[in-house]
């Protein structure tokens, strides 16, 4: 008898629906792989994988009404509506209603806000297995947005309601916990349970559903190893600590097929591995659109992504700034804090020959960056996974990173440049290696051959998931 696994993720936001960050890329390809798991590795067991998405007003989709629900709120009844669309066949269902609103965006600076419009999501997502009868094994919750989710389902289970169902909750970022959600559980006749949490954590939804979860994922082995340190454990270390237990490590894939040199769209020469030469093409083609000086051998240093603390893109702007004796240029794209985006246009200004800072969200310019720049930057000062250094090195672009969390698991000498620690002067001396490296052409050509060939399709990941919701439902049924 083939044995079916019905898993339903909840997640803020998915690609192509709606996509801020690394998360709406995880929450979309990885529902997809676990669905496409090949038969050698999921044997008999079918896996029935489900989307579901708050339907903010910036969510772009044909989707068509499938029902309706009440969720009970204060005493009174809130409509939830469920519509529905696909995604490569997969179900993807959209919830509206209450604090979901036509004019929302994914997340606002209002904490209480974003408080208000999650908490309700995760409660009526929850229900949402039994209001489309469809019996559900596993519930996989992201990050703090749904995190109440698994802590519902736990105190669901204490009245023997969710028995027999298993809860996962992927942290892709722990620093990001939620607002205190007292108020708001006891609008819907929820508790706040006693825990072993420290005082200030034990109504946030995020530890609340570290609490709860049959498993917590971080993101890459190396951060589910940091958050148990004082550095990165955002002061629940010792709290995780004590459910190491029930603590995993799994690293996120990336697309392999729709980040492809060879037939990407949205660059201008395609390459592979066996001619990466082609790449000099594509880099002659950035540096004229964005009107720098056309040079093949002037190596070309990217960045990509949020501009963020985290990122530690004012390291970069300081190490750059002070490497006059080598020519370089440098090309950053990307959006986030107006401290960083100023700073990075003053470079602009200092060096109009060398520096283009195009502060804008732009996925075609991204992919047209890796398949032309010859390194990217990723000083990030902590990492969960990453999602740009493995995009970088399938393009030929030589990542230079701080070895935490997965830029740790991802990134080694034979395919990139990694350094101990975040500060400018451990930075400096990668960066510098990297470009005197650099001029060895064939040298680089082997290490770019290297990066290029890696696997880092969800394929591995994906078989991980799968093993872990085994193990979980095996052990609901012993
Ligand atoms: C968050 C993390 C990033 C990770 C992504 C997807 O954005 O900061 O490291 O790659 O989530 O898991």
């Amino acid at each position: 008898m083939p044995k079916n696994i019905n898993v339903l993720f909840l997640a803020a936001e998915a690609e192509p629906f709606v996509k801020v960050g690394g998360l709406g890329d995880v929450a979309s390809a990885l529902p997809r792989a676990l669905r496409n798991l090949p038969a050698d590795v999921r044997g008999d067991s079918v896996l029935d994988v489900r989307l579901v998405l708050p339907h903010h007003g910036v969510v772009k989709a044909d989707a068509r009404p499938l029902a309706m629900f009440p969720l009970e709120r204060e005493g009174r009844d809130v409509m939830v509506q469920v519509s529905e669309t696909t995604l490569g066949g997969m179900p993807v269902y959209l919830l509206s209603g209450g604090p979901i609103t036509s004019v929302g965006s994914v997340y606002s600076s209002n904490p209480a806000i974003d408080a208000e419009k999650y908490s309700f999501f995760s409660l009526a997502a929850l229900e949402l297995p039994r209001v489309l009868n469809w019996n559900v094994d596993v519930i996989h919750a992201h990050d703090w947005h749904t995190a109440l989710a698994v802590y519902a389902m736990l105190l669901k289970r204490w009245t023997g309601a969710t028995n027999g169902v298993a809860s996962v909750l992927t942290l892709h970022n722990l620093p990001y916990m939620g607002a205190d959600v007292t108020d708001i559980l006891a609008s819907y006749n929820l508790p706040v349970a006693q825990t072993d949490l420290p005082d200030w954590a034990h109504a946030l939804p995020l530890p609340l559903g570290i609490f709860s979860a049959d498993a917590v994922v971080a993101v890459s082995p190396t951060y589910a190893e940091e958050i148990l340190t004082p550095e990165f454990g955002c002061g629940l270390e010792d709290f995780i600590h004590r459910r190491r237990e029930v603590l995993h490590g799994i690293i996120n894939g990336i697309d392999a097929r729709a980040f492809d040199p060879a037939t990407d769209p949205a660059i201008p020469h395609q390459f592979t591995a066996e001619n990466p030469a082609i790449r000099e093409k594509n880099k002659t083609a950035l540096q004229e659109k964005l009107n720098l000086p056309v040079d093949p051998v002037t190596p070309m240093i990217a960045m990509v992504g949020r501009m963020d603390v985290q990122k530690g893109v004012d390291l970069a702007l300081n190490v750059l700034e002070k490497i006059t004796d080598i020519p370089w240029q440098f090309v950053l794209l990307g959006t986030g804090d107006p401290a960083l985006e100023e700073a990075a246009r003053k470079l602009q200004m200092e060096y109009p020959g060398r520096v283009r800072a195009e502060l804008r969200f732009d996925g075609a310019l991204a992919r047209h960056i890796y398949a032309a720049a010859d390194m990217l930057l990723m000083p990030s000062r902590y990492e969960p996974c990453g999602l740009a250094q493995m995009i970088a090195m399938r393009y030929g672009c030589l990542p230079i990173v701080h070895a935490t969390g997965g830029l740790k698991d991802t990134v080694t000498d034979e395919v990139g440049f990694v350094f101990k620690s975040a500060t400018p002067r451990s930075l400096r001396t990668a960066l510098v290696k990297a470009l005197s490296v650099y001029p060895d052409r064939g040298h680089w050509r082997a290490l770019q051959q290297t990066a290029m060939r890696k696997d880092f399709s969800w394929a591995k990941p994906a078989r991980e998931y799968f093993e872990l919701y085994q193990t979980l439902l095996d052990k609901k049924e012993s």
